[in-house]
């Protein structure tokens, strides 16, 4: 199945509706390293699907999901989006570069495609964060700037602190049970050209396992009986209809990875998308 491809903010560079998330992979806060082998070969397969987005995280398993992912890298760097993100900690003008190097030594690249403030920091001036990390653009270890977990508010403070290129991105959780972003930021994004990079798109797996009992369940799964698709097809699908939204869902399971890869490639009907909507308020 082809990939879909959207472009990034007001930029020309396409990237695919679907990309690959991370948080998991080689630990969670701390270092495992027990299913490596299995999940780099997991990964190299999402990126055959033509999953070619690689969204990470200095603070994942604390820094071991980096390596990992630098390993699914080798020899096809080129080809791949790959995004990470700083951590709020280490937002200061003296941390964000430190970090950043810290972040392309695990990763083993020279730059990473898009960088990202992983959540808000109040402690620490927005202006001087971003300030930094145009810096980093201008030094080419960084080709666009993001941000993650921002209200409009702070994703507007963050556009005004830059001078040479804009947020590209704001990564937030969005999906069929969690909808709050199209109270303000989802209609603030489309009006400013800012991609939203959908996390949790599949509710952490609670998708798939919601119960028949209730109705906003058994709508889903009218309308994926009649599209013949899956109920996380059929989710991941509802996200990309919106026109600056994209989804990152995680999974180290190639089986699931082909299921996720149909969400994509088709569109639903608007009566099947209005039910949705209608049904998981
Ligand atoms: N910026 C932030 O603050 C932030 C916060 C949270 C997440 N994220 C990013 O967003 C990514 C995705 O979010 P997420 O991991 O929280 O949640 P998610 O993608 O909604 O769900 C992941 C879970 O769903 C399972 N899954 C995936 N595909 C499936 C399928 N087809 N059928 C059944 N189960 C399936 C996965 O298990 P298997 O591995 O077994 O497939 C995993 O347990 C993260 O990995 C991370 O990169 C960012």
């Amino acid at each position: 199945m082809k990939m879909e491809f959207k472009n990034l903010g007001r930029s020309n560079v396409k990237i695919p509706v679907l990309g690959l998330g991370t948080w998991g992979i080689g630990g969670l806060s701390t270092k495992s390293a027990a299913s490596d082998d299995d999940d780099v070969k997991a990964l190299i397969f999402g990126l055959g699907l033509g999953m070619r987005f690689i969204d990470t995280a200095e603070m994942y398993a604390a820094g071991h999901t980096e390596e990992v992912v630098a390993k699914a890298l080798e020899n096809r760097r080129e080809s791949v989006f790959l995004a990470t993100k700083v951590s709020p900690e280490h937002f200061s003008s003296e941390d964000v570069p430190k970090a950043c190097d810290a972040s392309l030594r695990r990763l083993k690249t020279e730059y990473v495609d898009l960088y990202q403030a992983h959540w808000p920091n109040p402690r620490i001036p927005i202006s001087e964060t971003m300030k930094a990390m145009e810096r980093l653009v201008k030094d080419g270890k960084v080709r666009f700037i993001g941000v993650s977990n921002f209200s409009v508010e702070q994703t507007r403070q963050a556009q005004d602190a830059l001078s040479i290129v804009d947020v590209v991105s704001n990564q937030v959780e969005y999906s069929l049970l969690d909808r709050s972003i199209e109270a303000n930021l989802l209609p603030y994004a489309e009006k400013e050209h800012i991609t939203i990079i959908a996390y949790s798109p599949l509710a952490r797996g609670q998708i798939a396992m919601g119960s028949i009992q209730e109705d906003r369940w058994r709508t889903i799964d009218k309308v994926a009986a009649k599209l013949g698709k899956t109920r996380n097809q059929v989710a991941l699908n509802w996200l990309i209809t919106k026109k600056s939204v994209i989804a990152i869902p995680k999974s180290a399971n190639p089986a699931h990875f082909t299921e996720n890869l149909g969400g994509q490639g088709w569109s639903m009907q608007h009566e099947d998308y209005d039910a949705l909507n209608r049904a998981f308020k």
